[in-house]
């Protein structure tokens, strides 16, 4: 039981962000990939913004629509990630994702990122590990996803990667049957928030990192902590899976705590329950 005291926000000022999400329940009536570009009011609200990979002296390029609701912004832990993959590309050797990414397949890395939003996190995972990756959200949000996707389609050629956009929701069994066996790795950044999407998105997790044969594949989920019912998260996955902290960032901009990435596997020597 959830009490009083794990409702209080942890990160004050990025939690106010989540303010927005009475926009986000608007945003499943609106076609982004229709909407006028030449109307001042929406255009107003276009950003576009580059990125600097610097291991591969490369640029992503980002839409962000904020307007939109929570799916269309760019949040604190995906540049963590980006930049925890920037690094490993140009420091494997000190890297706290080599032990996850050294392996030598022979042919290049499956990634499916999950609640991709503005698809920063996949495509630039693409870009520097030359990656086949699979950026997922609800469907209202893939048509600013494969924006982003196609702006990037040179970048993403010259370095041997390759994004799909599909949909995936959370705990639906159909989409999750799509996708399934086609990767190595699922990454994750900023997807635990609210309560409500805690066991969605845990049955995801563990359809890929425990069904099948795929029981070595793992989840590296950037997150930034905003209040302490979140711990309720950590505390169910870890029925089912090791769940070990490998980076945490420096408090900044006034929070108490950082964005942390941790990552997830199926227990060592231990069958996990079945629900
Ligand atoms: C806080 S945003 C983070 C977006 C992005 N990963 C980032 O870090 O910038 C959470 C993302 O999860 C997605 N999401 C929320 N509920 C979902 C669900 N039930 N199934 C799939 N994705 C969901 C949202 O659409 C949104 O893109």
């Amino acid at each position: 039981m959830i009490s009083e005291e794990d409702d209080i926000e942890v990160n004050g000022p990025l939690a106010e962000q989540l303010q927005v999400q009475d926009g986000e329940a608007q945003a499943a009536d609106i076609d982004v990939a229709h909407i006028n570009i030449h109307s001042v009011a929406v255009a107003e609200q276009l950003r576009q913004q580059d990125y600097h990979i610097a291991s591969i002296d490369s640029k992503v390029v980002i839409r962000q629509l904020p307007s939109q609701g929570l799916s269309f912004q760019l949040w604190p832990a995906a540049t963590t990630l980006v930049t925890l993959l920037d690094g490993h590309r140009s420091h494997p050797a000190t890297s706290p994702l080599s032990a996850l990414l050294s392996a030598q397949l022979g042919r290049p890395l499956r990634i499916l990122e999950l609640g991709s939003g503005t698809g920063l996190v996949g495509i630039a995972a693409s870009a520097i590990l030359g990656a086949h990756v699979t950026v997922t959200d609800l469907p209202h949000v893939l048509p600013n996803l494969r924006f982003n996707v196609e702006v990037n389609s040179s970048v993403l050629a010259l370095h041997g990667g390759s994004v799909d956009v599909a949909a995936l929701s959370w705990g639906d069994i159909e989409d999750m049957k799509v996708i399934r066996g086609e990767c190595d790795l699922v990454l994750g950044s900023d997807v635990v928030y609210h309560d409500h999407l805690y066991d969605p998105l845990l049955q995801t997790l563990r359809f890929f990192l425990l069904g099948g044969e795929k029981r070595r594949m793992v989840f590296v989920m950037a997150h930034m902590r905003r209040w302490k019912k979140e711990s309720t998260f950590f505390k169910r996955a870890k029925k089912h899976f090791d769940v070990d902290l490998i980076h945490a960032d420096a408090p900044s901009n006034g929070a108490r705590v950082g964005v942390q990435v941790y990552r997830f596997a199926a227990k060592r020597n231990k069958s996990a329950p079945s629900s």
